[in-house]
């Protein structure tokens, strides 16, 4: 398989790239600038230099995914799949009425108009015979369950759960997810999460493979072992 993952310098995404290539899939790992250094995913592309390739692809610059999309069409690449996995939360805690709405505007840009700028772009390379768009969302992102505090992630998320369920209608051949990853120990995490991104990552495959089953009558807003999840 051919898959694209964004943000996967670190974390989860990391996680993605490693797990994807140890499979043998053809993993393009999107990073956010050509000028910074990635230790960790640079060490993967030499272990797997068939099977990793580093992309320049910050989600919030449709010019940068313009220009990664059009550089792997030349080459005649095609994908089976999307991992939108770039994700921030800047407003950790802050109270409604402390609220900086430049960083809900950034929070948006990156969460939200960072998978949309993607999939407007590449899902014309989508050609695999059971395609797929992972769009990872969070659990903050549920209107039903959601907590005071983390306003702007958990708007983008509900907002990117949003953008899922109408791709849904728009892309029947492709199957189409918005995945709680679980809580992480990632930056974004912290130390105290229960779960490694390579778990999560695994399950995820796991649900892109077939061999993870998703409850019945979900949609597309699922936990990264396949369980329902309430909008
Ligand atoms: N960790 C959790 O407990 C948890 C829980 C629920 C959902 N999630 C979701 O899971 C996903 C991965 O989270 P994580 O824990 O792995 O986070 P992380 O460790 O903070 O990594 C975030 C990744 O996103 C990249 N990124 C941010 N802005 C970008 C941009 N404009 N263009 C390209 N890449 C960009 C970062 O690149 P740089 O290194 O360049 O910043 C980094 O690679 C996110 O969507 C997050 O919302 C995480």
């Amino acid at each position: 398989m051919n898959i694209l993952v964004t943000g996967a310098n670190r974390g989860l995404g990391l996680a993605f790239v490693k797990l994807g290539a140890e499979k043998g899939y053809r993993i393009f790992a999107g990073v956010r600038s050509e000028d910074t250094e990635y230790p960790e995913l640079e060490k993967l592309q030499k272990s797997y230099p068939n099977l990793v390739e580093i992309q320049t692809l910050d989600v919030s610059d449709e010019g940068s995914i313009e220009a990664s999309k059009g550089e792997l069409e030349k080459r005649g690449v095609s994908l089976d799949g999307i991992i939108n996995n770039a994700g921030v939360l800047i407003d950790r805690g802050v109270a409604f009425h402390e609220l900086n709405l430049a960083e809900g505007l950034a929070t948006f840009d990156i969460n939200t108009f960072g998978p949309i700028r993607v999939v407007k772009h590449f899902y014309d390379l989508l050609k695999g015979e059971k395609p797929f768009i992972v769009n990872i969302s969070s659990d903050a992102g549920s209107i039903t369950n959601t907590y005071d505090g983390d306003y702007f992630y958990g708007m983008s998320k509900a907002a990117l759960n949003m953008f899922s369920e109408k791709l849904r209608r728009a892309l029947p051949a492709v199957r189409i997810y918005s995945i709680h990853p679980g809580w992480l120990h990632t930056d974004m995490g912290g130390k105290e999460a229960p779960l490694s991104p390579e778990l999560s990552a695994e399950s995820i495959f796991g649900i892109i493979e077939g061999e993870v089953s998703v409850s019945p009558g979900a949609n597309t807003y699922i936990t990264y072992d396949g369980k329902k999840l309430d909008y």
